[in-house]
């Protein structure tokens, strides 16, 4: 438990607009701890996703510092980059970006295959997974016969089959009815005990109140960063 996962410093994210800027992110000053259930919340357009995208290095700042685990993102090399989107991190986002033509199991074969993961350690890591996010009377069942919480769970055992560090969840109860999110949740909290840092965007104060910490962004500011528990 414990340590820094995130500092960012003086974060900006701008975009042209017109004749002036139009600021996504604008100042973000945090520091992150691991092993936590952090809720970014805010209004559509304040500037969620981005954030999540840039701590996921998905995305990058017009300025300013992302320190991910001691190390400035910026300065990575590509390699170190594809090392840490890989391995350090997962990402559920925020529509499933599940193949519906593909079992459960071929879905999160997927990264590992990208990854380079040796065929006799897949099977094991996959299977564990779909255990976790309680699929696995589905595991051959092609994607487009599940529900929509089925599918969430598939993109997070999808986002934790390789053990990262920190889950970047874009809204994973965005679509699901309150039991489906609940169990979700469940599982995001599991994932933290172990030590793992989950980051998720939520629309839902039901589920923003279920996690340690819940930053509120305005116009791609904090404007509220409240310690729950
Ligand atoms: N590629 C882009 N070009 C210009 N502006 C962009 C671009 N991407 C995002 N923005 C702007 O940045 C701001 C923040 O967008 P972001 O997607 O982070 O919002 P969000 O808080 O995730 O919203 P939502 O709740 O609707 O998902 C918005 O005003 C958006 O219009
Ligand atoms: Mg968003």
């Amino acid at each position: 438990m414990g340590g820094i996962m995130y500092r960012t410093e003086n974060l900006n994210k701008s975009y042209a607009d017109g004749d002036g800027v139009c600021y996504a992110l604008k100042d973000v000053n945090l520091d992150i701890s691991k092993g936590q259930m952090v809720a970014i919340v805010g209004e559509s357009g304040s500037g969620k996703s981005t954030l999540l995208n840039i701590l996921g290095a998905i995305d990058s700042a017009t300025d300013g510092k992302v320190i991910a685990n001691g190390k400035n993102i910026a300065g990575l090399s590509e390699e170190q980059l594809s090392t840490y989107r890989s391995k350090t991190v997962g990402f559920v986002f925020q529509a499933f970006h599940i193949i519906d033509c593909y079992t459960v199991y071929d879905n999160i074969e997927l990264p590992l295959i990208i990854n380079k993961v040796p065929g006799s350690q897949r099977d094991d890591m996959i299977r564990k997974a779909v255990a976790r996010v309680g699929l696995d009377d589905k595991l051959r069942t092609k994607c487009n016969k599940l529900s929509g919480g089925e599918k969430q769970r598939v993109a997070i055992a999808r986002a934790l089959v390789h053990s990262p560090d920190v889950i970047l969840a874009d809204e994973p109860c965005g679509n699901l009815d309150s039991r489906n999110s609940e169990s979700i949740m469940e599982l995001l909290r599991g994932l933290v005990d172990e030590d793992t840092l989950v980051v998720m965007v939520t629309h839902s104060k039901t589920d923003a109140r279920l996690c340690d910490r819940i930053i509120t962004l305005s116009d791609g500011m904090v404007v509220s960063d409240e310690i729950i528990r």
